[in-house]
């Protein structure tokens, strides 16, 4: 990998990172935080909870929300950190959401506890990916 690439990727994990301070989840107690970038610019998000339980937003459908809501159509690469071994992917829900706005070569980085880190692709965690095409 590039050192360009390298340092966009580090800026991406870090966000991941801090925004995993910022997850509300007092019923799991399961903090992730994501970053997505897209157009150059930075978008990181926390999980939220709710105590109607099925209203929780993953890390990542904020992080993507944050992007798509300033106007972003196409996410370039992913962060997702979490304090698990091996480390956290994105859900299917989330997979699919990605899937929106990005291709199956979509990178994911993925951070977990002491060190575990993960580097793959959306086509990897999410094969045959339901998409516009089909509609
Ligand atoms: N969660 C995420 O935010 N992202 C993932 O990749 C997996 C799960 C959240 C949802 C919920 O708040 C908690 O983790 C436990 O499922």
């Amino acid at each position: 990998m590039s050192a360009a690439r390298d340092e966009v990727e580090a800026a991406l994990v870090a966000a991941a990172r801090s925004a995993r301070k910022r997850a509300y989840a007092p019923y799991s107690g399961f903090r992730v935080g994501a970053a997505v970038r897209a157009a150059g610019d930075v978008y990181a998000g926390c999980n939220i909870e709710n105590a109607s339980y099925g209203l929780t937003v993953c890390a990542e459908r904020v992080a993507v929300a944050g992007a798509v809501g300033d106007g972003a159509r196409r996410i370039e690469a992913v962060a997702v950190a979490s304090g698990t071994t091996p480390p956290t992917p994105p859900c299917g829900m989330c997979l699919q959401t990605l899937a929106e706005f990005a291709g199956p070569e979509l990178p994911i980085v993925l951070v977990g506890a002491r060190g575990a880190r993960v580097e793959t692709t959306l086509g990897a965690l999410l094969p045959s990916a339901f998409g516009k095409r089909f509609l």
